[in-house]
């Protein structure tokens, strides 16, 4: 089987065009959605994502903040600063670049957030909302985002089984969540690091969402069929060929299970472009839902 290559940044791309319209009639009513995005510390990979962040908000003529604080940042300094986002009417949406210094306690940290600005969908109120199929919630960035592509490419998931391998709160358990709402009708099994046979479990997938952090590890031994695999690792291995000294792979050893898949995402360019796009959309939202 060939398999169709899931093109996110082309479906990235139409979300961007469709929040245009949304932006300009908030604008010819006085308002312009504002993203205020928070990184403690310098991490190189982290310090990338957030300029992607504040660039995407220039791009579609959004206001943003980039707030970059020292390592040495308390989790009071953090929380002050939060509060003071909450309190600033241009700031629709707040985020905090995961992860933090390990001196930070980021679950303490996102309670301060104010739900209706928690544009990443950490906040247990938002957490609950995706649970209870409440729409003014807001839902993680990178499982949004694998819905848009799974809808953009008319892929079914009524009645199907899909497996999602990983149980985290920022990919494996919103998405379960997303997949077995009742506008999705999935069948949804999330497996883990215990969980038992994990590649005969998968080849009873019609839907693989592959959220691990582990390289490459899902194979052709672990698809069935005809199956549709989300990607949504980001990780860099060694490659001395390449001048970085390292390449970035995904969750899924792509070569070995693309002759089995109908559709499949590739790394990079599968579900990486959406999630920023996501984050947008919600910023957008945000702002929709605070000025009425
Ligand atoms: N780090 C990796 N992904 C994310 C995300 O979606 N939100 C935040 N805040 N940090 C991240």
């Amino acid at each position: 089987m060939t398999p169709v290559l899931i093109d996110g940044k082309h479906v990235a791309a139409c979300v961007r065009e469709k929040l245009l319209a949304e932006i300009a009639e908030l604008k010819s009513r006085g308002h312009v959605p504002g993203l205020a995005v928070v990184l403690v510390g310098n991490d190189p990979a982290s310090q990338v994502y957030v300029g992607s962040k504040v660039k995407a908000c220039a791009e579609l003529g959004l206001y943003s903040q980039k707030w970059e604080l020292p390592a040495e940042t308390t989790q009071e300094e953090l929380v002050d600063l939060i509060h003071k986002l909450n309190a600033d009417d241009r700031i629709h949406g707040i985020l905090v670049q995961s992860p933090p210094p390990s001196h930070i306690d980021e679950e303490a940290v996102v309670l301060n957030i104010a739900p209706e600005k928690d544009v990443d969908g950490f906040h247990p109120v938002n957490v609950a909302k995706l649970v209870l199929e409440d729409a003014t919630g807001f839902v993680p960035c990178t499982p949004l985002g694998c819905m848009e592509l799974l809808k953009a490419y008319g892929i079914e998931t009524a009645g199907k089984h899909a497996v999602v391998i990983g149980r985290s709160m920022i990919v494996g358990k919103p998405m379960a969540n997303l997949l077995v709402a009742k506008n999705a009708n999935a069948t949804v099994t999330i497996a883990h690091s215990r969980t038992k046979n994990l590649p005969e479990l998968c080849r009873t997938a019609d839907i693989i969402v592959a959220a691990v952090g582990r390289p490459e590890m899902v194979n052709a031994e672990y698809v069935k069929e005809g199956a549709v695999v989300l990607d949504v690792g980001i990780n860099r291995i060694e490659d001395a060929s390449r001048p970085r000294g390292y390449r970035i792979v995904g969750d899924v050893d792509f070569d070995s299970v693309k002759d089995k898949c109908s559709f499949i995402t590739p790394v990079p360019g599968g579900v990486g472009p959406m999630t920023i796009a996501m984050l947008m959309a919600n910023t957008v939202k945000a702002c929709r839902q605070q000025v009425g």
